[in-house]
């Protein structure tokens, strides 16, 4: 599914782009990470959350590893 139309991301994309920079926060810096920047913004929200989503469950699973 497409999550950005102006840059032709994908949300698979954005997810791995988020996991290989690290980046938890900010849709924005996920996009430079890719090389491109938001244009019209409107799928700025829904990166957001995706890229807390991974963040989260990231966090959780080394919470639970932690706890094993
Ligand atoms: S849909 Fe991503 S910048 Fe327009």
């Amino acid at each position: 599914m497409y999550v950005c139309i102006c840059n032709g991301l994908t949300e698979a994309r954005v997810r791995e782009a988020a996991r290989e920079s690290g980046e938890r926060h900010s849709a924005k810096a996920v996009y430079r990470h890719l090389g491109c920047e938001a244009r019209c913004g409107l799928c700025l929200p829904h990166a957001r959350r995706l890229i807390a989503e991974d963040g989260d469950a990231a966090f959780n699973a080394g919470a639970l590893a932690a706890r094993a």
